[in-house]
């Protein structure tokens, strides 16, 4: 369990919430791509792994099972098959990137980042490459970024991807945070959009008060870069949990003011998957019915960047979007980070 001495209490209605509306050339998500291992680890492996329960975990977070990278294979190629789907979708070749951002928060070293390694691996030289680590806001964080260099012509065309080997970063005898996590990638290509199109506001902050309530590997020491082989995930989950509902609430209402929609309007929120309760308990609150939520953490756990490009793939593939539907993506991680923005479909 969290060893985590903190009298830090994470409480997002004192905080002020920075938001915005989107300014200058719109962009838009053009094609994603996902990319989970094949290897499944259920609850009822974990029963066999350590003192938990099917129906803990299922009542407590709405996971059921989690895909697990084997070993060898890296946050690196997860990406780059995310990646390579992507851009299938949005029908253009890696000659046509401008730039490349990877979010994540594991990282197969400090440097160089998987952004240069996907890079080299899709061939599109002369990109900007480069990670971002916002913990499981960094997708967000990465997506806003893309909008920013499209919107200031700098960019035409972004790639931003979310990839995770977070297993790799676990304790498997801490029930308290093994249960939670998972692997996987999802990627979207962000360009142009017409008029009226792409994303229309965001709600963009971060609270370092409260770096300590999700950790990985010794902070306080510098370990992870130097020498922790075993950088392990820790956090003071109830803590979170009541941060995550309260900042999930108020970066809707935040980005629904900003682009002149109301709530009601919303037609899916695709909401960072870090358990069921806080997406449940949210939604209830925003008044969002679970039908306009993309829920799939049953199947991936907690794949932190990864997990909004993996449930807003599979609710396109679904048929859940169409063409000029509000669409309403939101995270929160450690740091403490948060980041919402939306987006009218193309
Ligand atoms: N199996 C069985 N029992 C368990 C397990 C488990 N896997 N884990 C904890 N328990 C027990 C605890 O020991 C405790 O027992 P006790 O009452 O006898 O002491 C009891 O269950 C309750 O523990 P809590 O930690 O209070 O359980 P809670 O209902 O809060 O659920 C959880 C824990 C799932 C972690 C929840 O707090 C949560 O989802 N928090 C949010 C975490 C989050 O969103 N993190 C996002 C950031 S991740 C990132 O940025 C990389």
């Amino acid at each position: 369990m969290a060893t985590i001495t903190n009298a830090y209490r994470a409480r997002s209605d004192a905080l002020p919430l920075r938001a915005f509306k989107s300014k200058g050339r719109p962009s838009a998500i053009a094609g994603i791509g996902v990319y989970a291992p094949d290897k499944v680890l259920s609850n009822f492996d974990l029963e066999k792994m350590m003192d938990t329960s099917d129906k803990w975990i299922t009542e407590r977070t709405g996971i059921r099972r989690r895909h697990v990278a084997e070993p060898g294979t890296t946050t690196f190629d997860v990406a780059t098959r995310a990646a390579r789907g992507a851009l299938a979708s949005a029908g253009i070749t890696a000659s046509d990137l401008d730039m490349i951002l990877v979010g994540t928060s594991s990282p197969d070293g400090p440097f160089p980042s998987v952004a240069c390694r996907v890079q080299n691996e899709l061939d599109a030289p002369g990109a900007v490459a480069w990670d971002t680590l916002a913990a499981c806001t960094s997708f967000v964080y990465a997506l806003s970024i893309a909008d920013s260099f499209i919107a200031t012509e700098r960019a035409d065309t972004v790639l931003v991807i979310g990839a995770e080997v977070l297993s790799r970063m676990l304790d498997f005898t801490d029930r308290g945070t093994a249960v939670i996590f998972g692997d996987g990638a999802g990627a979207a290509v962000v360009r142009a959009a017409p008029k009226g199109a792409g994303f229309l506001s965001w709600c963009l902050g971060s609270d370092g008060r409260g770096y300590a309530q999700v950790t990985c590997g010794n902070i306080e020491k510098g370990a992870y870069a130097a020498k922790d082989p075993h950088p392990f995930i820790d956090m003071v989950g109830p803590d979170v949990f009541k941060f995550a509902v309260d900042i999930f609430i108020r970066q809707a209402h935040e980005v629904c003011e900003q682009a002149g929609v109301s709530l009601d309007d919303i037609d899916l929120w695709v909401p960072h998957q870090a358990n069921f309760r806080i997406i449940d308990a949210a939604a209830r609150r925003i008044g969002l019915p679970l039908e306009k939520v993309a829920v799939n953490i049953d199947e991936y756990g907690n794949t932190s960047s990864a997990s909004i490009p993996l449930a807003l793939e599979e609710a396109v593939r679904k048929g859940r979007v169409k063409s000029g539907d509000n669409v309403l993506l939101a995270g929160f991680g450690s740091g403490l980070t948060w980041g919402a923005t939306l987006l009218k479909w193309a």
